[in-house]
């Protein structure tokens, strides 16, 4: 049991930017003194941009039931995360989508979205993808000493995801770069004003009628083409195909750049797991790519609402309230994981909630996987070895764990 109360500001975005680079920028001590102390608690929020406020669960197998019991924790009720705004939350005015959706109706969106995500598409991929990693990775030997977040990291995803999505090459920067925008909305580094924040959502939204129109007149086999084909015979609504093409938009670049350099800065922590990664790096084993993901946890969150009333860690819970599904506190669960605080990237199990466990589990993990893996691999065959030569610098924000800035120096193979 943790004997003494931590001051708790799990939910204040400097808590983030302060982050203690021992603890992955976690705060860990915090979350467990939750585990063991208010394993469900009514966290109220004081800013007109949040919700007001959320039953905070942070046990793994509590998170894990509610996430897979989507019949008493719906997600058609509203609102995505702790934020009031978003473009997909069709109860407060956004686009449908199927993050946004429960039943039949969630089962429609994913079945059609999915047929973009199978194995035989993502095999497609790899030489494509490789063939970014190797020119991310030219760059960087070049330059010998990089911001791994910025010049690395954030720039695979932005290709992969190009392809995945459909986005001409020419669009790429423009369309991440409103995706950063509206990603990180208590970062002035990155979002000077909440103004921009709409802005950036407004922008992306009609850019992506243009891409849906483009992928109209010339479909490919990538992900916007098979939405464009599923509007023509309505088994998407019009609506729902925005919807989508924001929800992919938003979803997907960041959280794979913030898992890349957590991923690196614990490994630049932990040589002893460098050099077992060094020693595969002619194929990096999967438990790797899971437990970076685990200790990264890029989306600290998901809500969900209450569809009756009902009795938690004996806690009342009403219809209609709010559940915050705090996934990176359930990441770090001694219940669960032995040693969870050290970074092994052999763990096997490991049964993370980086990517959800439930019906709304992550569609894109093998797209994410693949590209860590990849850049992870190029980066390694090509190195000898790889230095930080600055703090680490993360992104002021309570939702996604983000890094702004990661600086490294690489000496050549
Ligand atoms: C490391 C990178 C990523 C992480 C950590 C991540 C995490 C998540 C999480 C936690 C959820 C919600 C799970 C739940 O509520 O149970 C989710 C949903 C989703 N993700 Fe990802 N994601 C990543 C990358 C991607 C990529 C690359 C794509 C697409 C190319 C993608 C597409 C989606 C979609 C479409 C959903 C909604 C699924 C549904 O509602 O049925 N994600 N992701």
């Amino acid at each position: 049991m943790t004997s003494t109360k931590p001051e708790l500001r799990i939910f204040d975005a400097d808590t983030y930017a302060n982050g203690d680079p021992t603890t992955y920028g976690l705060p860990l001590d915090q979350y467990a003194y939750l585990q063991d102390e208010e394993p469900c608690y009514l966290q109220e929020f004081d800013d007109p941009i949040l919700l007001d406020r959320a039953w905070v669960v942070s046990r793994h197998a509590d998170l894990w039931a509610i996430d897979r019991d989507a019949e008493l924790y719906a997600a058609d009720r509203g609102y995505i995360n702790m934020w009031k705004f978003t473009p997909i939350d069709p109860v407060n005015g956004g686009k449908p989508c199927m993050l946004t959706s429960d039943g039949a109706d969630h089962r429609r969106q994913r079945g059609v979205v999915s047929r973009g995500f199978t194995p035989n598409v993502v095999k497609k991929l790899e030489d494509r993808f490789r063939g970014y990693a190797r020119s991310i990775v030219d760059r960087a030997l070049e330059r010998g000493t990089f911001d791994f977040a910025r010049d690395v990291a954030a720039a695979m995803p932005i290709q992969a995801l190009g392809d995945v999505l459909g986005v001409p090459e020419a669009d790429r920067v423009k369309f991440f770069g409103w995706v950063d925008t509206f990603s990180a909305p208590f970062d002035t580094r990155i979002t000077p004003s909440f103004e921009q924040v709409i802005r950036a959502q407004a922008e992306l939204t009609t850019y992506a009628t243009e891409l849906l129109e483009l992928r109209r007149r010339e479909p490919g086999d990538d992900v916007i083409s098979q939405i464009v084909r599923a509007g023509a015979d309505e088994t998407l609504s019009e609506d729902e195909v925005m919807g989508t093409v924001l929800l992919l938009a938003s979803g997907a670049a960041e959280s794979t750049a913030n898992a890349l350099s957590q991923g690196m800065h614990a490994l630049l922590r932990n040589p002893d797991q460098m050099s077992w990664l060094r020693e595969r790096s002619d194929d990096v084993p999967t438990t790797a790519i899971q437990e970076i993901v685990r200790i990264a946890s890029p989306f600290s969150h998901f809500v969900r609402t209450a569809t009756r009333d009902h009795e938690l860690h004996g806690k009342q819970i009403r219809e209609g309230d709010k559940i915050l599904m705090l996934f990176v506190a359930g990441n770090f669960d001694p219940r669960t994981f032995d040693q969870p605080r050290t970074f092994d990237l052999g763990r096997d199990p490991n049964p993370h909630l980086a990517f959800g466990r439930g019906p709304h589990s992550c569609l894109g993990k093998h797209v994410a996987a693949l590209e860590m893996k990849l850049l992870l691999e190029e980066l390694l065959q090509r190195t000898t070895d790889i230095e930080q030569v600055g703090e680490i610098d993360y992104v002021r924000d309570q939702f996604s764990h983000g890094v702004y800035k990661l600086p490294v120096a690489v000496t050549p193979a």
